[in-house]
């Protein structure tokens, strides 16, 4: 027998809304903890001159960051070795035969060197 008062349909419209406000209150960062802010990563190397030697898709005095990306693509540790390259200054080879350190990135904000480093290897 069906109660009466509550059919499965209505239980099932009851369930959908209370999971629906469940998601509706989860903090922002939850559901978009991997989204890259495309913005705020190229403001920041803008600022850092980044951009002097790198562009997305062609060759400057350093490499495009698609080939950085492809380079690291499906490597677990691509991440911490971009970081390491953009903030300990190693030396690098520019696209004359120079060597010079490379530049380290003038941020003290974790989050957004996160943003850049993830930014690039998505190209
Ligand atoms: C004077 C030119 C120059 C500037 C300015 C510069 N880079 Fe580079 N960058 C290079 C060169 C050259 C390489 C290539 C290193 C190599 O392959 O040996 C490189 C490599 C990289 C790589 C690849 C590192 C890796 O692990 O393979 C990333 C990412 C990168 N740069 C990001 C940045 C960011 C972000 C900035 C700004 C904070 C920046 N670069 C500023 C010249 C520059």
């Amino acid at each position: 027998m069906t109660c009466p008062f509550f059919t499965p349909a209505k239980l099932l419209k009851i369930a959908i809304s209370v999971a629906g406000a469940a998601m509706l209150s989860l903090p922002f960062h939850v559901i978009a903890a991997d989204a890259v802010d495309a913005d705020a990563a190229l403001t920041l190397a803008k600022k850092n001159d980044c951009t002097k030697c790198h562009a997305i898709d062609k060759i400057k005095k350093g490499p495009a960051y698609k080939k950085v990306a492809e380079k690291y693509k499906g490597k677990a540790d691509a991440e911490d070795h971009v970081t390491k390259s953009i903030t300990t200054g190693p030396k690098v080879k520019l696209a004359d035969g120079t060597e010079e350190s490379h530049k380290v990135i003038d941020s003290k904000d974790p989050k957004a060197i996160k943003n850049l480093v993830d930014w690039i290897l998505s190209q």
